[in-house]
């Protein structure tokens, strides 16, 4: 097996990281700047508006140098992971072009140069650009948020009944494939696929036919979560809006099921990928779901839902917290003793979990180093040094990048024939950008 030691580059014509580059961070950072000045044009003359209008400018900025594949500026601003981030800027002593830059490290530097910007503003701290766009998705997701309830009502009142092994294994598999599928609708598709399309990814999510999963390591889930009682899951969370309440659905049946007794979720400490959830969006959505007026169906099985979290977050069996090292561009390799920019402290904390859930594309990718490996490369290879740290984890991504890996012999290939011929004109592995395929990828 040939190791690979190349990552997917922005030049590549034939990869999503092109498209991204030309065509989806421009349109990404112009959906920030919109909700900066839409808070704008809300405040009277003054201070906040003052530093309100530079960092609309320098978030332009930010997008012009993207648009223009210009020579990438260096971090200069004084932040823990600035010299992380420098070394992937320039290459041999030499500054680079966006263009020249690896996918993944470069899609996180856009989001940390946006996030330096809003940190020069100091009324403006704390300020999420994208919070809008994500509760405003969310709120659109009424029909499939309230029958989830509905759904989840029921499975509640099953678990009372102490159902034996084999029903919790399929209550169980449909819980974690309504968090797989939940992960399908990030805003950053938006872009490329429209709201109509996305709503239509949510609903028909759950019953997904097998054919989408391309790897389904369920079953060595499953035997993970009842190789101990209670314990401790741990989910590196993703998207907020519909995917993390899909996956507080998750976390209530895990803690009612008795399957872990405590569940920590890490979300990213500053405004990430669009979509991903800060800690604010925990009391938002759980705000959001309290709302008779956003959500006026399904009250009861709503407010049952609500409940129960505030209950776990009370007694300490749910808890939320983050590290710097989830918004870093490091790939999860870090995550060991002596690993860099956080991944040492997280590695000790994660040696604790029972199971570590990693939801979603981007971690998926910082899990095999967004490198390009060739399809049936084996998971545990991909993810080097990981496969060492004795931490039981499983990947719970719907694929939307070029990397996977896992595949059984031959299918890659296949799809990639069949895409072509279906799509003439598209790059051969566009099949893999759209969120419509999945996996579930487990390594103990
Ligand atoms: O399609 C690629 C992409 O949009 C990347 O920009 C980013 O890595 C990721 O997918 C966002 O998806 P997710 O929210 O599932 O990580
Ligand atoms: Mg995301």
């Amino acid at each position: 097996m040939p190791l690979s030691s190349n990552v997917y580059l922005n030049s590549d014509t034939d990869s999503f990281a092109h498209v991204s580059l030309t065509v989806r961070w421009p349109a990404l950072i112009g959906t920030a700047v919109d909700d900066v000045r839409l808070e704008l044009a809300a405040l009277p003359e003054g201070q906040k508006k003052q530093q309100g209008v530079q960092l609309v400018e320098d978030m332009l900025a930010v997008q012009r140098s993207v648009a223009s594949d210009a020579i990438v500026e260096p971090i200069i601003a004084e932040v823990p992971d600035r010299d992380i981030y420098n070394r992937f800027i320039t290459v041999d002593g030499q500054r680079q072009q966006w263009s020249a830059m690896g996918w993944l490290d470069s899609e996180c530097l856009v989001y940390r140069k946006l996030q330096i910007a809003l940190e020069a503003q100091p009324l403006w701290r704390g300020f999420d650009y994208f919070a809008r766009a994500k509760n405003d998705t969310f709120v659109k997701s009424a029909h499939a948020v309230s029958t989830l309830a509905e759904r989840y009502h029921k499975v509640h009142v099953q678990l009372a009944t102490r159902p034996p092994p084999e029903v919790l294994e399929l209550l169980a598999h449909e819980l974690f494939s309504t968090a797989l599928w939940g992960n399908a609708t990030d805003l950053s598709l938006l872009v490329t696929v429209s709201m109509e399309q996305l709503k239509e990814l949510q609903v028909s999510a759950a019953n997904r036919d097998k054919e989408s999963l391309l790897v389904n390591d369920f079953k060595k889930v499953w035997h993970q979560l009842r190789s101990d009682a209670g314990g401790r899951v741990d989910i590196v969370l993703d998207n907020s809006g519909f995917e993390l309440y899909t996956d507080l659905v998750l976390t209530l049946f895990l803690l009612d099921s008795g399957l872990a007794e405590q569940v920590v979720l890490h979300p990213k400490n500053l405004p990430w990928m669009v979509s991903d959830v800060v800690p604010s969006d925990l009391p938002a959505i759980l705000g959001l779901l309290a709302d008779a007026t956003k959500f006026p169906l399904y009250r009861d099985d709503l407010d049952f839902i609500v409940h129960k979290l505030h209950d776990y977050l009370a007694e300490g069996q749910l808890i939320m917290r983050t590290s710097a090292f989830w918004t870093t561009p490091l790939p999860f390799s870090e995550i060991r003793k002596g690993g860099e920019g956080g991944g040492e402290a997280v590695y000790k904390d994660l040696r604790a979990s029972k199971l570590v859930v990693f939801k979603g594309d981007l971690n998926y990718r910082k899990l095999t180093a967004d490198k390009v490996w060739p399809y049936d490369t084996p998971f545990e290879v991909a993810i080097g040094d990981l496969a060492q740290s004795h931490i039981p984890l499983v990947a719970l991504r719907t694929v939307k990048a070029d990397v996977i890996v896992g595949l059984p012999a031959g299918k890659g290939e296949e799809l990639d024939k069949q895409w072509k011929e279906e799509h003439p004109s598209d790059r051969a592995h566009a099949w893999s950008w759209g969120g419509k395929y999945a996996v579930i990828s487990f390594y103990k």
